[in-house]
């Protein structure tokens, strides 16, 4: 690096560092004043407490399950549909439904029956078995055991529940973590098993492996063991504390015992997960492409200048986000007009590079009666106020702050109105930020007080209840009023906090993550976790948040993160602003590869973001969910499936020290059982076994499984990779743990029009592969021209709809067709690497 670069970066670094003095007054003395409310307004003990339910006295049956009355409380099983059952132990405050997006099922056949001191209620698919002393167990349909629950404890506000693990058993999920993937190995720093915190966190200045509570904790789990899968969501949003040794424990500070039990494959728990608590809109199509971002971006002339310089360099971007610099004072809803003269203009400007304007939005509200958002506030009775009245003050970015009470409907209605003028001027979408909600504190907790009142939709409440749905309803509010001011515009909002449900409003990152290796790494596993806690879309600061990161650790960041979903660069404002060129060569046109991989690969993202939508699963996947029932992938959280075809090994460790391509680093793997074709020479491998693959600077090991058809785009042609599959004879119909067939899904882009799924089907035989095509849906189809592409083995001759064509090596062009018969030229089967 060049020694001007060096100096700059010193520079930048002291003035982005005194930037933070300016709150160290205000944040010492919010965190007496919290401190001191916490004596005032302590909550007096509860008569409620008792260390087991005592014993069942009687069992009656109703329209939907079973009723069980206990010495000391009552149980409710209500089978929402026969495969997921609600379970509600009485006592404590009942929950405001905001999580929850279906409440209309059908009818479900349940029966009761009582063996012994133990009843069974029933459906075809599931059977919760509860006994005398209160214990449960959850059988399948075969009565093989999934789930052994001890009897619930009651203390004073909350509950403490806990349920036998079986010893091969993992867990992942519980939103937003920072620890490897299955949370059941995750310890702390003294190498004791972890306590995992229910509280939304802002986990600036100290984000790294380990590092918990974050940003996005949501009660809820999905776990693996020898005799199946189940998942478990607890719908209660008081702080809690999760343990799993020989235990799952859950310890709420707070609320009711209710909770919701499903169990099959991962892709099944997360369709009956999402049925519950809603699934992800489908997003803009821009919004999956590249994003830019950076804490620093001051004036019009900044920005335009950087989307022009990704023009010019021939970097396709989607996106570029403004953080709080380009407000006036740091406040919600205002862009500075001294630096922006005509935002309108600019955004059209922009647009018309293909290049998006999202801007920042946070919930606090600068304390002014210069404000028009506060005195708003104060006349609508909207902010946050102690149980004595007083409004609740913080210090956050703009200066000490009031806070929206989001709980509150008319709150929500009032925050929906404000995106409205900033949506007229050309504003795409907005990205959420300190909406934990974060204060800034020199001391404890970084929120608002515990006491603080709430509304919670009239029923009223505390922040101990309100503060981790804070962001989900933020969210909500941005979300209604995109769909409603902008009702052929779909939404895109990205919120850092949230809870069970967010995926309905809304995408997230990641956060303040360090820049070094060990969060690379780390990403891949918060990633996939949120995925399993049901918020498909979400990616990290490119290169980390805090930290010059090195090109090699930029260049292998930005490689993994060309197949996340949320695709985006960003950085402090104390660090250098991370562009592709920032580092010069060979690292930029190793990223302009991978940029325009990315947008080669939009059809299959797209095609995967409406699965996601209509079923909910996530486009980033565990590797276990190529085969749940193999237990050598349970652990495997370095690599990460995208869709059903493809298995991403990034590099996580610094190798390559030179940037020459004779480096070559090696990848360890493991991969799924069946074949996997490497993506960039089309060598076959087998799986069900550890692989090194070559990794020079300019690759990521990048797999894809045998039997797949990829849709990808160039110059307005679509692509259809084909890799055949390697079982002779097999048909390639999908395992039906895998539903998603051969796929791709079109419409325009944006917007609630006509839409178009075209469905492949694949089949081979000794001789060589019949494609099918069927179409559903009346979009037009938007491509000029179709290539099949066929990889790993020789072709011979092609016949479409009956007529042969004439192949160029292994692709053949054509229009849309029915059937398409390729043979193999057979003497020159493909290589396999072992
Ligand atoms: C928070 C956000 C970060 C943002 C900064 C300034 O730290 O997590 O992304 O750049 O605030 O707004």
């Amino acid at each position: 690096m060049t020694s001007f670069k060096q100096i700059k970066l010193k520079i930048n670094f002291v003035v982005g560092s005194l930037f933070y003095t300016r709150y160290a007054l205000k944040s010492y003395l919010y965190s007496r004043q919290r401190d001191a409310s916490a004596r005032y307004f302590k909550r007096p003990p509860t008569k409620e407490a008792f260390d087991n339910p005592g014993k069942l006295l009687q069992a009656e049956s109703t329209s939907r399950g079973a009723n069980f009355y206990f010495e000391q409380t009552e149980l409710e099983v209500c089978f929402l549909t026969p495969n997921l059952v609600r379970i509600e132990w009485k006592g404590g405050l009942s929950p405001v439904p905001y999580a929850i997006a279906r409440h209309d099922w059908q009818e479900v056949e349940t029966k009761l029956k009582q063996t012994g001191d133990r009843w069974t209620v029933s459906t075809a698919a599931l059977q919760v078995i509860v006994t005398v002393d209160g214990s449960l167990t959850f059988c399948d349909a075969s009565g093989q055991t999934l789930r052994e629950e001890l009897p619930p404890q009651r203390k004073d506000y909350g509950w403490i529940h806990r349920a036998s693990l079986r010893q091969e058993e993992c867990i992942y999920g519980l939103g937003e973590r920072s620890f490897g993937l299955n949370l059941r190995q995750a310890k702390d720093k003294q190498q004791k098993p972890h306590a995992f915190r229910m509280w939304n966190y802002d986990a600036a200045g100290m984000y790294g492996v380990g590092s918990d509570p974050m940003y996005i904790c949501i009660p809820i789990y999905m776990s693996l063991h020898s005799a199946g899968s189940y998942l478990i969501f607890y719908e209660n949003s008081f702080e809690a504390t999760f343990t799993f040794v020989e235990n799952a424990v859950a310890d709420f500070e707070g609320g009711a015992l209710r909770y919701y039990f499903t169990a099959g494959s991962p892709a099944q728990l997360l369709e009956r997960y999402t049925e519950l608590t809603g699934r992800p809109p489908l997003p803009p199509r821009w919004a999956l492409g590249y994003h830019q971002s950076h804490w620093g971006y001051l004036f019009e002339d900044v920005v335009r200048a950087e989307a022009k310089e990704f023009q010019a360099r021939n970097l396709p971007l989607s996106a570029i986000h403004l953080d709080i610099d380009c407000q006036v004072g740091f406040r919600a809803f205002t862009i500075d007009p001294l630096r922006f003269p005509n935002l309108a203009s600019f955004t059209r400007e922009l647009r018309e590079l293909g290049v998006q304007f999202i801007a920042i939005n946070n919930p606090g509200i600068k304390c002014s009666r210069e404000s028009n958002l506060f005195l708003e506030g104060q006349v609508l009775d909207g902010f946050c106020k102690y149980p004595d009245g007083q409004l609740v003050t913080a210090p956050v970015w703009p200066g000490w702050c009031v806070f929206p009470d989001f709980t509150h409907p008319k709150v929500r209605n009032w925050w929906s109105r404000q995106y409205q003028y900033l949506l007229d001027a050309g504003v795409a979408g907005f990205w959420h930020d300190m909406n934990e909600p974060a204060a800034f504190v020199s001391w404890g907790d970084r929120s608002l007080p515990k006491e603080t009142r709430h509304d919670l939709d009239g029923r009223g409440g505390e922040h101990r209840e309100a503060h981790n749905i804070y962001g989900l309803l933020q969210a909500r509010a941005a979300y209604e009023s995109l769909r409603q001011y902008c009702p052929h515009q779909r939404p895109f909002i990205v919120s850092r906090a949230g809870w069970a449900g967010l995926q309905r409003y809304s995408w997230t990152w990641t956060g303040d993550i360090n820049s070094d290796w060990s969060m690379l790494r780390t990403t891949i596993s918060t990633v996939v976790g949120l995925g399993l806690s049901g918020i498909p879309y979400s990616g990290s600061d490119i290169g980390g948040f805090q930290g010059n990161p090195s090109a090699e650790l930029y260049l292998r960041w930005f490689q993994m993160a060309t197949f996340h979903t949320f695709y985006r660069t960003h950085s402090s404002n104390n660090v250098a602003n991370r562009t592709p060129w920032y580092y010069g060569e060979p690292y930029l046109s190793i990223m302009r590869e991978f940029l325009q991989l990315r947008y080669r690969l939009m059809p299959y993202f797209y095609t995967l973001a409406w699965w996601a939508s209509q079923k909910g699963y996530p486009p980033v996947r565990p590797v276990f969910w190529a085969d749940s029932q193999d237990a050598a992938l349970w652990n495997v959280d370095d690599a990460f499936l995208l869709g059903d075809a493809l298995l991403v090994c990034p590099v996580l460790e610094s190798g390559a020290r030179m940037p020459t391509a004779q480096l070559r680093l090696t990848r360890h793997a493991i991969l799924p059982k069946g074949y996997w074709y490497n993506f960039w020479d089309d060598t076959l491998l087998e799986g069900g076994q550890q692989v090194d693959l070559a990794a020079p600077l300019e690759r990521i090991p990048l797999l894809v499984k045998a039997g797949s058809i990829i849709p990808m785009e160039e110059n307005k042609q679509l692509i259809l990779h084909v890799y055949p599959s390697v079982e002779g004879n097999a048909k390639n119909i999908p395992d039906s743990r895998l539903p998603t067939p051969h796929s791709l899904y079109s419409d325009a882009g944006d917007g609630y029009g006509e839409w178009r799924l075209d469905r492949f089907g694949m089949v081979r035989d000794e001789n060589g592969l019949e494609l099918s095509w069927e179409t559903q849906g009346d979009y037009a189809f938007p491509y000029q021209k179709v290539r099949v592409h066929l990889h790993g083995i020789k072709l011979q001759q092609v016949w479409v709809d009956g007529t042969e064509l004439a192949c160029q090596g292994q692709q053949i062009e054509c229009d849309p067709f029915h059937q398409m018969r390729l043979n193999f030229l057979l003497a020159d089967t493909s290589k396999t690497q072992n």
